[in-house]
């Protein structure tokens, strides 16, 4: 057998495919679209999920892909064994109504055999139980020997992934490894769990639709969906015994092996380490670059956790430092060609998986400490069993995996309550999956848009015009189809070509009109919908609209050249953050309107008021410099090689819109822009605010937007300076002068209050009442706060030499309560804090507080008489008098 490499293989399948018509399209991004039922993309099939039911139109009836997938449902093994990994790349062809088993069948055999050159006597394949049919191609047309046919049943030939969406019967297709591999049972054979017959084909007939009451359709079409892993295959094709002994992943084995001084295969413990490390950076890696972002829910926790962990293994393994970024290098040299998102974005990923690393570092510091303090409280109750609660609150808030607890825990003799540790654990998963709504497939429900023709697509053709004669060519509701609207009536208009944009890439859609010789609508937004159309929001303020009119479709020009503005700004505020801030700012999301615009890009600290106002100024340095925006389409490889600036995680055609402001902003979009950046006018930054971790939000206006923003705050002036009983240009100044004036008059004021208290409590000394030796002055002092009680207190105090002071006041409804008592009367057994609880419960309050001072609130101040004789009481009691 030829031994290939992993990027050699995938090359090899996929233009096989190629030279069988399929279409050959790039791996789609981990995250999925429009598709709540998945966290992140798992199979090849997953992101083409409307082209099986017939939702939308593929752009050609055979594809294939080599698609980045990620697995977690075995998370706690992968280390263990060689054979679980994470993250994964799938081959695949696909057939959306076109071929079936026959051409499935037949050409994945020439691939294994002829290309791939495996020896047919060690090929093995299984058909469902229930597939005849199958069984005979692989019997008749291919000349399978009937005792390398295996018929196996539902649990194994049946494809189905989750409760919902495209599925049905599959055949695989195994390979012998010999009996080295095997487990010498007597048994042993295709289907067996040792490593001997390894399968690595699977063939789907996707004919079925699942449903969510577990009932299955039968889909209009029928498809064919095949996956093969391709480090699986790899692992086979190179002779080697795992996937981590595969070309690239060992390259990254060898990495870690040399960051931990150590030898893979020499100590089992070790190894578990070096697996989990190799196979989560790759994840990780993956991730970040489709725009995942560590978090403490759905994918972002995905990632948090599969990084905290390579974090934790590398701590076993005595790796000193941040190591992530070292890495990251690795996996991108062995991946880049196929994904040049990883260089593309190689500064954020190491940035942010960077970050993420050193928070860790620091969160799990802090995890240990409050363990430690678990570990010493269960030892002083005697205790052996930590309780479920706090291991989650370990996991959940500290990032604490529970297996680093057990083992802390193991240590000492101790152990964790597993059981209840998992109990929390599913009720917050619970939670989790409560909030993603369910798992219905596509994640939306059908629409009215799915009545109509699923061949019929929208056509933009409004970049430089804006109005065209067309027909009304499909009418509808919510519900239904329609003839014709009247007016109120709140309709979509669906056409094949049309001048208005559909909100898309964060810009809002066209606003207009659309008129015919009986009516007139207006468009109150447009947008996307499925299979490629775009929606007219109509209202009917005229007349009526019928279906097959000649209609004339007007987008409103001011508000289109208001949005474009603020579109081009946009492009140029992504450059000058990356310029001033740095090159690991990416888009995170924009949304681009009439009023303003929003951009939301990667960084990990507010920016400083320095970096705003030099950001600020770069872009209008560039508005007033007047550079022309061309826009062109052009082959993707082209556009790259112009350094052209791609979004996150987005899927590219091969002929790709490239927007180039003069070769300062070169950007991939499809949104519509303006001539020359002179045309923005100017641009000024509202807001920068946090929106999440690692992700900042800069608002800011343009062109007319940003006049009315200057008008405005002109207004304010005025009537600041109106206030003031200022000049505009004195204002400042003015207002100075009022703050210090106000500041002198405050200083004054809390000088005569003061000179007040003391003057009042001189007059309250004559209240003073002998108890024993003591001096005992309890009386009530209206309106004052907490503080100005306890200053007369403190004043009071002194001036009894020796005794005890009991103030009360109502303030705003409520009782203050203040005791103090000098200190020989504390040596005499005085105390405040005892005083003050009793009394407090007089007035519905409670406190407390030290022998020689104690202050507490209450809410009845009818009672506070009450309460002074109360405290008076109380004291005699306490000086036994
Ligand atoms: N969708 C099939 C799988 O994932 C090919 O195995």
């Amino acid at each position: 057998m030829k031994k290939y490499s992993l990027n050699e293989l995938r090359e090899m399948y996929l233009k096989f495919f190629e030279s069988k018509m399929h279409l050959r399209a790039k791996s789609f991004p981990l995250v999925p679209h429009n598709d709540n039922s998945l966290l992140l993309i798992n199979a090849g099939m997953a992101p083409l999920k409307p082209y099986f039911t017939g939702q939308e139109e593929p752009p050609r009836r055979r594809m294939t892909t080599c698609q980045k997938c990620i697995r977690t449902g075995d998370i706690e093994n992968v280390g263990k064994t060689a054979r679980h990994g994470t993250f994964f790349e799938m081959l695949g062809n696909f057939s959306f109504g076109d071929y079936f088993k026959d051409e499935a069948i037949k050409w994945a055999w020439e691939f294994v055999t002829k290309h791939l050159e495996l020896p047919i006597e060690r090929l093995y394949v299984s058909v469902y139980e229930a597939d005849q049919e199958t069984a005979e191609i692989w019997k008749n047309k291919i000349g399978v020997k009937e005792d390398h046919i295996v018929f196996l049943g539902k649990e194994d030939n049946f494809w189905e992934a989750g409760i919902d969406g495209p599925c049905g019967p599959c055949s695989e297709i195994y390979f012998d490894r010999g009996p080295e591999y095997g487990c010498d049972s007597p048994d042993c054979g295709v289907g067996c769990d040792c490593d001997r017959y390894m399968e690595f084909w699977n063939l789907v007939f996707t004919q079925f639709e699942r449903h969510e009451d577990g009932t299955y359709t039968p889909l209009a079409q029928k498809n064919i969906d095949t996956g093969m892993g391709l480090e699986r295959l790899a692992a086979m094709m190179q002779g080697v015994g795992s996937i981590f002994d595969v070309d690239t992943i060992k390259a990254i084995r060898d990495h870690v092996c040399e960051l931990a001084n150590a030898t893979y295969g020499e100590e089992y413990k070790k190894d578990v380490s070096i697996r989990v490390i190799t196979d989560h950076i790759r994840s990780v890696t993956f991730m970040a670059a489709d725009g995942v972002l560590p978090s403490n829910e759905g994918r972002g926790y995905v990632m948090r956790r599969l990084l905290r962990r390579a974090v934790r293994h590398a701590k076993l393994l005595g790796i000193q430092g941040l190591f992530l970024q070292e890495l990251v290098k690795t996996v991108v040299e062995n991946s880049k060609h196929e994904y040049t998102e990883l260089e593309d974005k190689f500064e954020y990923i190491v940035k942010l998986l960077t970050v993420e690393e050193k928070n860790f570092n620091e969160t799990i510091d802090r995890g240990l400490n409050i363990l430690k303090s678990h570990i010493e409280e269960m030892k002083t109750e005697g205790k052996t069993v930590l309780d479920g609660k706090a291991c989650f609150t370990l996991s959940d808030t500290y990032g604490f995996p529970i297996d680093l607890t057990r083992e802390i825990l193991e240590e000492q003799g101790l152990s964790a309550d597993e059981e209840e540790f998992k109990v929390e654990m599913d009720a917050q998963r619970q939670k989790a999956r409560d909030a993603r709504g369910g798992s219905k497939y596509m994640g939306a429900d059908e629409t009215v848009f799915n009545q109509m023709n699923p061949a019929m697509k929208t056509k933009f053709v409004g970049y430089h015009e804006t109005s065209l004669e067309g027909t009304l060519e499909v009418l509808a509701n919510d519900e239904t189809l329609l003839d014709a609207a009247k007016a109120d009536d709140e309709i979509y208009v669906v056409v094949s070509e049309t001048p208005f944009y559909a909100e898309s890439g964060g810009q809002a859609g066209d606003l207009g009109t659309i008129t015919t010789a009986t009516g007139k609508g207006i468009v109150t937004n447009t947008t996307k919908v499925i299979g490629g159309k775009f929606a007219h929001h109509v209202k009917v303020v005229e007349g009526t609209l019928e279906k097959g009119q000649k209609a004339t479709f007007e987008v409103e020009k001011a508000i289109r050249m208001d949005v474009s503005r603020n579109h081009s700004a946009t492009h140029l505020l992504q450059k000058a953050l990356r310029e001033v801030v740095g090159g690991h700012i990416e888009q995170a999301g924009s949304n681009v309107t009439k009023d303003r615009l929003r951009f939301d890009f990667t960084h990990f600290e507010a920016l400083t008021y320095e970096q705003i106002e030099k950001v600020e100024a770069l872009v209008n340095e560039k508005i007033l410099e007047g550079l022309a925006i061309e826009v062109k389409e052009m082959p993707i490889d082209e556009a790259r090689k112009l350094g052209a600036m791609a979004l996150f995680g987005e899927k590219y055609g091969q002929t790709v819109r490239v927007v180039n402001m003069s070769g300062y902003s070169i950007e991939f979009c499809g949104g519509t822009h303006l001539q020359n950046t002179a045309a923005i006018g100017t641009f000024k930054i509202i807001s920068e605010t946090g929106v999440a971790a690692g992700v900042r939000r800069i608002e800011a206006v343009t062109g007319r937007g940003a006049l009315h923003y200057y008008q405005e705050m002109e207004n304010s002036l005025n009537e600041v300076a109106a206030a003031v009983k200022a000049k505009k240009a004195d204002v400042v100044k003015r207002v100075e002068a009022v703050v210090s004036e106000v500041k002198s008059l405050e200083k004054e004021n809390e000088k005569l209050k003061s000179e007040i208290a003391a003057s009042k409590a001189e007059s309250l000394l004559d209240q003073a009442e002998e108890v024993g030796a003591f001096k005992v002055l309890a009386t009530k002092v209206d309106g004052l706060d907490m503080n100005a009680l306890k200053n007369m207190g403190d004043s009071l105090k002194d001036q009894l030499v020796s005794g005890i002071v009991v103030l009360m006041s109502a303030a705003e409804d409520k009782v203050n309560l203040v005791v103090m008592a000098t200190p020989d009367a504390v040596k005499a057994g005085l105390h405040c804090g005892k005083i003050i609880s009793e009394t407090a419960a007089v007035v519905d309050g409670k406190g407390g507080g030290r022998p020689n001072m104690a202050q507490a609130g209450g809410k009845n101040i009818q009672k506070i008489g009450e309460a002074l004789e109360k405290a008076k009481a109380v004291i005699k009691e306490q000086v036994n008098a």
